[in-house]
């Protein structure tokens, strides 16, 4: 009988927490999506767990859900971590070559990758990723991999991902209450980095930019390797407050409001601009043909869009502007940006990203998988289907994996013991 492999994700964001399982046969890696369950977030706020039980029911719901539409149960789960505590820094790592001939071994480079990875953290901070950007072999740079190489001296430079501790036992609180395993824990950001950005992209140099709900996370590749990753503590769901408080409605109109600030395309072909009337109509927009009674009937969709989503737009992007200055990461991506998450959907984001930036824009929907994803073929779904593929990757090429996630089994410990959460959290090694 042929083997099945299962991989099932949970996504904890700040507007919605989903659930996808996939499966994947002996011989064809692809992954068929066979299950998917979206349900808004609940106990999370800036990507963050505030309320415990909340967030148990919100991700019981969820994964029953999906669990049910798959006609499988979920044993293990990999899991998205975000918030502003997580951060990164680069770091080196340096051994000596084992092999009497002085040819390098994986064993080398797993014992360098550990050797970045020994850096001082301030207490109740983990390391999440351990990323190899390049190698150094008796001082020549750039080398994606070493192993086969002869020398005598092994260099690392590598891409650190920490967080809190406190949020990472909050996060393996709600797994365990929930009675599955923890396989792995991946930054969002990255995960959505996984599942939208090209090979080119990634090589010439590029940001991700995940617009979500309650935070805006961004990775950052420089010569086809992460280096940089934060979390800035604003998101889409602040251009909804924005609408809200501007136009005085409740903030499920005001929702309503920002995913129809597109012009119908048939006013923009039939406006001539000298018809004064015609110009009217295509800059009103009637709330109560979208069915929204609470508010006004008709508005000017220019001073929503001008007046209030475009000045939360510009700040948002000035402050990845700051946060790529302060990192020393300005002129490194040729490639652009590309930008993804829900939020990335909101009217007029190519063209600000673009204009602050002074970069090349591109709104990324993560591909590579196949089966039910009709539901998860757009922005929102970036770190679900990223969360998919680093798994499918550790699991079809479990001994030369980039991307390792070390096995952990058991139930994840509820509360006392903070040494094994770190055993549960990812490592990429090559
Ligand atoms: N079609 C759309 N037009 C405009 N905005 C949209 C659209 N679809 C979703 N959004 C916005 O995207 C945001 C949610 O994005 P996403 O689902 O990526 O967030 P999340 O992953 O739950 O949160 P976070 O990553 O911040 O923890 C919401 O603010 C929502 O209003
Ligand atoms: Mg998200």
């Amino acid at each position: 009988m042929k083997k099945i492999t299962q991989i099932s994700v949970v996504d904890l964001g700040s507007s919605k927490i989903t659930c996808v399982i996939a499966t994947r046969g002996e011989e064809d890696t692809s992954l068929r999506v066979v299950g998917v369950s979206s349900v808004p977030s609940r106990g999370i706020r800036k990507s963050q767990i505030v309320d415990i039980e909340d967030a148990i029911e919100a991700v019981t719901e969820t994964v029953e859900s999906a669990e049910r539409m798959a006609g499988l149960s979920i044993k293990d789960v990999s899991i998205s971590v975000s918030g502003i505590h997580i951060e990164s820094q680069n770091s080196k790592g340096l051994v000596a070559v084992q092999d009497q001939g002085g040819e390098i071994t994986s064993d080398d480079v797993t014992r360098v990758v550990e050797a970045a990875r020994a850096v001082p953290l301030p207490t109740a901070r983990e390391i999440l990723h351990v990323i190899p950007r390049y190698f150094l072999v008796d001082n020549q740079e750039g080398i994606k991999d070493p192993v086969g190489m002869s020398g005598v001296r092994l260099e690392a430079e590598a891409h650190l991902i920490t967080g809190s501790s406190v949020n990472l036992k909050n996060l393996s609180r709600v797994m365990s209450e929930i009675g599955v395993d923890t396989r792995a824990v991946t930054f969002a950001g990255l995960a959505s980095s996984v599942a939208t950005l090209t090979d080119t992209e990634k090589e010439l140099g590029a940001v991700v930019i995940d617009l979500g709900g309650g935070t805006t996370s961004l990775c950052v590749y420089v010569d086809g390797a992460l280096s940089h990753s934060a979390v800035i503590p604003v998101g889409a769901k602040n251009i909804t407050n924005d609408i809200a408080i501007g136009l005085r409605v409740s903030l499920d109109s005001a929702e309503v409001i920002k995913r129809n600030l597109e012009p119908d395309e048939h006013i923009n072909k039939v406006l001539d601009p000298k018809n004064l009337s015609s110009k009217k109509q295509a800059d009103e927009i009637d709330l109560h043909k979208l069915g929204l009674k609470d508010a006004p009937r008709k508005i000017s969709r220019k001073a929503v869009v001008e007046g209030i989503v475009r000045p939360r737009l510009n700040e948002i992007f000035e402050l990845i502007k700051a946060e790529l200055i302060k990192a020393g990461m300005g002129g490194k991506t040729p490639a652009g940006l590309v930008l993804t998450g829900g939020g990335s959907l909101t009217y007029g984001v190519t063209e600000t990203a673009r204009k602050i930036l002074n970069m090349q824009a591109r709104i990324a929907t993560p591909s590579g998988l196949t089966g039910l994803i009709d539901e998860i073929k757009t922005p929102e779904y970036a770190t679900v289907a990223g969360l998919l593929m680093l798994s499918n990757k550790e699991e079809s090429t479990q001994s030369k994996s980039s991307f390792k996630l070390p096995k952990f089994s058991g139930k994840l410990p509820s509360s006392n013991s903070l040494k094994k959460v770190v055993d549960f959290i990812k490592s990429f090694l090559p």
